[in-house]
Formats: C-alpha cells, structure tokens, sequence
C-alpha cells in the first residue's frame, strides 16, 4: 500500500469510531469510541514492532526501542479525542502521522540511537470535564488531588468514579509524573485550523508559539418565578445579566488586546423552560492570548465589571477559573532544525503561532517541543466540513520523519 492509500484508510477507520455517525465525529474520552480509535492505533503499532504501555490516566506509549539503553527518548504524537461534531483530522493526523513516519524509517532502514515514542494523549478536547489536555496536564503533575472530585461530566460523575470504573488508581495518576530528564523532546504534527497556510499558497507551517486559553465557568443566580405573573420590577432574572456580561466579554477582548479572543461556547438555563424565570444560567468562557500580560489584564478587567454589573442588578454569581495557562515558546534549537529539514524536502514553510492549544503546549512546561502545522481547507475545525488534502498529510508526515531521524539520532 502506498503511504496516501495508508492515510485514507485511517482516516477512513478513525472516521467511523464516532457517536454521531453522519454528523461529524464526536470521540469523547472514554467512550466506547474513543477505546476502538485508541485500540486501532495500539494495534497498528504492535505490527511496526512497537511496545505499547498505558498509564493511569490513559497515555498510551507505543516505543520503537532505540540502539542505546538509558538515552532521553524522543516523543511524537497528538490525541484521538474528538470535540462533539468535529471533524476527521485534529489530533488523529498527529498520531496516524507519527505512525507512519516511523514506517518511512523503518522501511530506509533506519535504526534510531534512543528511543523514539509514538504517544496518545488520553484526552486534548475539554469536552468531557471542561477541561482541556487532561493526559499532558496528568503527565506533567499538573493535576491536583481535589480535580479528581471535581471534575465532573454532564451525568455529574468525576473523573475519579470514572478512572475508577475502569480500573484504574485515580490517586496514582497524581504521582505517575514524567521525568523530564528523560524526554529529549516532544514534536507534534497537527492540522493548522485556521487559514494562514491556504492563504499564503504553503505546505508547512512551523509553530514558534501557543496562545493559552483560561477556562472560566460562571453561574449566575437569580429567582425561579412564574413569566407571566412577575411584574418586570419584581424578578430577579440571571439571563439578562448573562446577556449583559457576554457583550462585555466581547467589549473587553478587544480593547487590550489585538491578538486576544474571547467565546462563550456553552451555556444552560435552569430549569429552561419558555414560561420560567430561570433560577440560575450557567456558561463558559474560553479566553486566550499570546500574551500572558495582557490575558491576565482582560481577565481583571472583566472579572471587576462582571460585579458591577451584578452588583447593579442585585445577583448573586459564582466565577470559577477552571484552568488558566501560560501561553508557551517552542523550542528554538529545534526550530532551526526543522527548517532545515524542510528546505532539504524542499517544503516551502512559515514560522507561525497557533491560536488553538494542543498537548504541546502543555508538555514544553517541562520538555522541549515543536510542532509541525499542515494547511486546513478554508481554515475551517472543530466541525464536520474539516478537511486536509491527504498529500499535504503526507508531506507533514515526511518532514516530521526527517525531523526524527535527526533527533533520535543526536
Ligand atoms: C483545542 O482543541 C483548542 O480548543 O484549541
Ligand atoms: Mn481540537
Ligand atoms: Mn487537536
């Protein structure tokens, strides 16, 4: 099988391991689906001769063994988790990619000098626990003890029933921690998704940058009343005061900062119904930037006229900040390398940031880490029409092999 045919047909296979089937992919970590796409992959591995292991909090290794015993390994890798509805390619090119840069390796015959590890992330998307990257962040120890109550998902269990559930040690996940001294570097081949490199006509983009995000979940309080009797004067209605704070939210972003962006993506009334004053709203707001100063600076500001608004309409709120990341530099060295590697592929390229987050950027807190970004169609992700041109995939994947043999072998 050529390589392109190879990619099809995980794609193709990924694709079907879906819960809306017909509506996108939706692979949420630790379905049912998000198991067959993670046993798919483990069993493409072991037929490169790949040891698989798994650890608590569901990263799965698959190690090529290098010639020398004791080396910081290399890793690649992405996730397989998928947003609801999203699309065929973010996170599964990284793995499916690595994958098959390991067989363009071992077809040259290349033997790597230290271990090279093909790594799946548990999860990447928030989608579950409104969190986003909870395999890097266990891996890293940046998981506390009380987040295993805490995070709950929509059928109210925690993460730590749920660990449980399928045998795992929840309180082992907070010790099982890299050794960073043992991790060389992490290189991560993704879908751009957004239309930088479509626009400017190139193959390759190559990521100096990731903008953090702040998760920040809002509850608004109010009063359940009858919405016919209760004379405007006389309720205690959170969703107006929602729509208020959302238009701020909008305000804010854009006043401090250029390259800052703000979305509330998810947002349910309770009790929710058409002839109900509402007791409580509850939302999300996913802010991010480039820049740590300024996020920090549209996050004071907003946080401070949120009181006052609620303040001025007499309601009460709960504001909890989920997760709140520091935007993250990639590893220079490794740059230079890489943009040697594409000029020798004669892959036109451009040093880029990246608006979405990935595992990388939580993993360069502790390791050296780079990524590899292809052109997305129309810069569209996180939906159904998500598409990447399967030879972009593979010049993705032909530089990430390059760029492999290079570090496994320093
Ligand atoms: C990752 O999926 C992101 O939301 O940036
Ligand atoms: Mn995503
Ligand atoms: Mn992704």
């Amino acid at each position: 099988m050529r390589i392109t045919e190879r990619i099809h047909k995980h794609i193709e296979t990924l694709a079907a391991f879906t819960s809306t089937p017909g509506a996108g992919v939706t692979r949420v970590v630790y379905t049912e689906e998000d198991r067959q796409a993670k046993d798919y992959m483990k069993a493409e591995a072991e037929q490169l001769g790949l040891t698989i292991s798994e650890d608590e909090i569901g990263n799965i290794f698959a190690t090529w063994k290098g010639k020398k015993w004791g080396f910081a390994q290399v890793w690649t890798g992405s996730h397989l988790d998928a947003p609801t509805h999203g699309g065929n390619y973010d996170g599964v090119v990284g793995v499916f990619g690595a994958l098959e840069a390991v067989r363009l390796l071992q077809q040259k015959g290349f033997e790597p000098e230290r271990d090279l590890v093909m790594v799946i992330f548990a999860a990447e998307e928030p989608t579950r626990f409104g969190m986003g990257c909870l395999g890097s962040r266990a891996l890293t120890g940046k998981l506390r003890s009380r987040d295993l109550d805490e995070w709950r998902d929509e059928a109210g269990q925690s993460l730590r029933t749920i660990l449980e559930q399928r045998g795992k040690n929840p309180e082992k996940v907070l010790l099982e921690q890299l050794d960073p001294s043992m991790v060389k570097g992490f290189l991560e081949l993704h879908i751009e998704q957004g239309a930088v490199l479509e626009n400017e006509g190139l193959p390759i983009g190559l990521v100096n940058r990731i903008a953090a995000p702040t998760e920040i979940q809002v509850q608004v309080f109010g009063e359940q009343r009858h919405a016919g009797t209760t004379p405007m004067k006389l309720r205690k209605d959170p969703v107006p005061a929602v729509a208020e704070l959302i238009l701020k939210v909008e305000e804010v972003v854009q006043t401090y900062s250029e390259s800052a962006v703000g979305t509330v993506g998810k947002m349910q009334l309770h009790p929710g119904a058409s002839n109900v004053i509402a007791e409580s709203v509850e939302f999300t707001i996913d802010m991010r930037d480039s820049w740590k100063e300024k996020k920090d600076k549209i996050l004071q500001v907003l946080e401070e006229e949120a009181g006052k608004l609620l303040e001025r309409r007499n309601l009460r709120a709960e504001w909890k900040i989920k997760s709140d990341d520091s935007p993250s530099e990639m590893d220079q060295r490794v740059l230079k390398e890489l943009e040697r590697c594409a000029t020798a592929l004669s892959l036109p390229y451009k040093i880029m940031s990246s608006g979405a987050y990935h595992d990388a950027m939580i993993m360069s807190e502790k390791v050296p880490c780079n990524m590899i970004f292809i052109p997305s169609k129309d810069g569209i992700s996180h939906a159904p029409s998500e598409f990447t041109d399967v030879l972009d995939i593979e010049k993705g994947i032909r530089l990430l092999a390059e760029a492999l043999q290079v570090l496994t072998n320093e």
